[in-house]
């Protein structure tokens, strides 16, 4: 029962998380967008008000005609849109995922004694150390004396995010290494929203409401985390749907992978802006392309001997290595706490299952060797070296 009201907190949290993302995300990409479309605007009586751009656009059947002021209205509409709960929701509920299913699961999802033996409130303790002082370091930084210059401070964050990447993978498993690179980027992202972009704003209103000139520094720094928030968007999205991709986070040098990855998405979303200015610098574009061909390239399997006999494999030999590693989980009916159905609905208790997978199998369990997640169910190397031997053998039933 436990594991079946886990399951719902986790399918509502999930769902709610990628609504409320979407929102954000989409907002965000909007208003970037039309500030890189703006015109200037062509009633003369427009300008006077200090209208300094404008644009129409024509969208779900009516044409719209916005406005953006110089600074501010001499005075202000009474009622004014804020966009901050988008990114507060994303926040929260991505937060809550992380506890459900990273650390309420860590001997599952979080830790692999391979990479580094840890106890679950060990890695519990870890993680939130990593999210939460990458924050610090983060808002150190910005607000230090390099914060003033973007590309050294763009630099130093990117030496960083690597070093983070690198730790994050040798401490946790991978999938448990990508989402906790993804959660620091995204708590820096939210953070920005929170500790800069609204206080700014908050500042901006109270200033046009008493008459007086807005302090142009709020703007600036504002203007640096949006551009700090606009980078780190795909790299997050990324790592989001990274935890179905073992053949990406479960490489060993996995690390190297995400920073490539993690590199191309910003480098597209540059290429992205400088497109809506009509400024695209195809290099740019280019730049993030080979960043990606080289992920493909780090992690291609590589052919290599059988590591088993092949001709000595039998197919019972198989099932009885399945049966004792896998189907605690991968049963209509697991037995492994906290599983109510079989794991991406690939059960393994029959001959016709194990055939039907036999692919999936070899590759989960020899190639990447994700599974069994953090060696819960204690496989050998020699049982790897046998299921890599049969299926190379042509992953016979008999
Ligand atoms: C402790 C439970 C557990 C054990 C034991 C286990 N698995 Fe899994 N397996 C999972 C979970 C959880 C997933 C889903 C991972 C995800 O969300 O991407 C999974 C996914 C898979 C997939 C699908 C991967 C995909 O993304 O399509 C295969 C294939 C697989 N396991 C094979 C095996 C094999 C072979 C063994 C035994 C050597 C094994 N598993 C042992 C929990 C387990």
């Amino acid at each position: 029962m436990h594991a079946y009201i886990h399951e719902w907190l986790s399918l509502l949290l999930r769902w709610t998380h990628v609504i409320v993302g979407i929102a954000w995300i989409g907002a965000s990409f909007y208003f970037i967008w039309l500030d890189n479309h703006l015109k200037p605007p062509a009633s003369a009586t427009d300008d006077p008000k200090s209208v300094g751009g404008e644009l129409w656009a024509i969208h779900g059947g009516g044409i719209y005609h916005a406005q953006k002021y110089r600074l501010a209205p001499a005075v202000l509409p009474p009622e004014l849109h804020w966009f901050k709960w988008e990114a507060y929701w994303t926040w929260m509920t991505g937060f809550t995922l992380l506890i459900v299913l990273y650390y309420m699961n860590a001997e599952v999802y979080l830790i692999d004694p391979a990479i580094r033996a840890l106890t679950p409130w060990q890695a519990v303790g870890i993680g939130l150390g990593a999210i939460f002082g990458s924050l610090v370091v983060y808002e150190g930084l910005c607000r230090s004396p390099l914060g003033r210059n973007e590309r050294a401070l763009a630099l130093v964050l990117a030496v960083l995010l690597i070093g983070a990447a690198w730790g994050l993978t040798h401490v946790f498993s991978g999938r448990g290494a990508f989402i906790h690179f993804g959660a620091i980027l995204a708590t820096l992202m939210a953070g920005n929203v929170t500790n800069v972009i609204i206080p700014g704003q908050r500042a901006l209103v109270r200033a046009v409401n008493e008459g007086r000139a807005p302090d142009p520094a709020h703007a600036a720094r504002a203007k640096q985390r949006s551009v700090h928030n606009t980078y780190f968007t795909l790299p997050v999205v990324f790592t989001m749907i990274s935890g179905h991709y073992a053949t990406v986070y479960g490489h060993a040098q996995a690390w190297i992978a995400l920073v490539l990855i993690a590199a191309a998405g910003a480098l597209i979303r540059v290429w992205f802006v400088q497109r809506h200015k009509q400024q695209a610098n195809i290099a740019v574009l280019l730049a993030g392309i080979v960043a990606l061909a080289a992920a493909a390239a780090l992690i291609a399997p590589r052919s290599s001997p059988p590591t088993g006999n092949a001709a000595a494999v039998k197919f019972s030999d198989v099932r009885t290595v399945i049966a004792q590693r896998c189907t605690t989980c991968h049963a209509e009916k697991p037995t492994q706490p906290g599983f109510t159905a079989a794991p991406k609905g690939i059960a393994l208790e029959t001959p016709e299952q194990i055939l039907r997978h036999a692919a999936q199998v070899h590759l989960q369990s020899t190639v990447t060797r994700v599974m069994p997640p953090g060696n819960l169910t204690g496989i050998t190397e020699d049982e790897r070296k046998l299921l890599d031997a049969w299926f190379r053998a042509g992953a016979k039933g008999e």
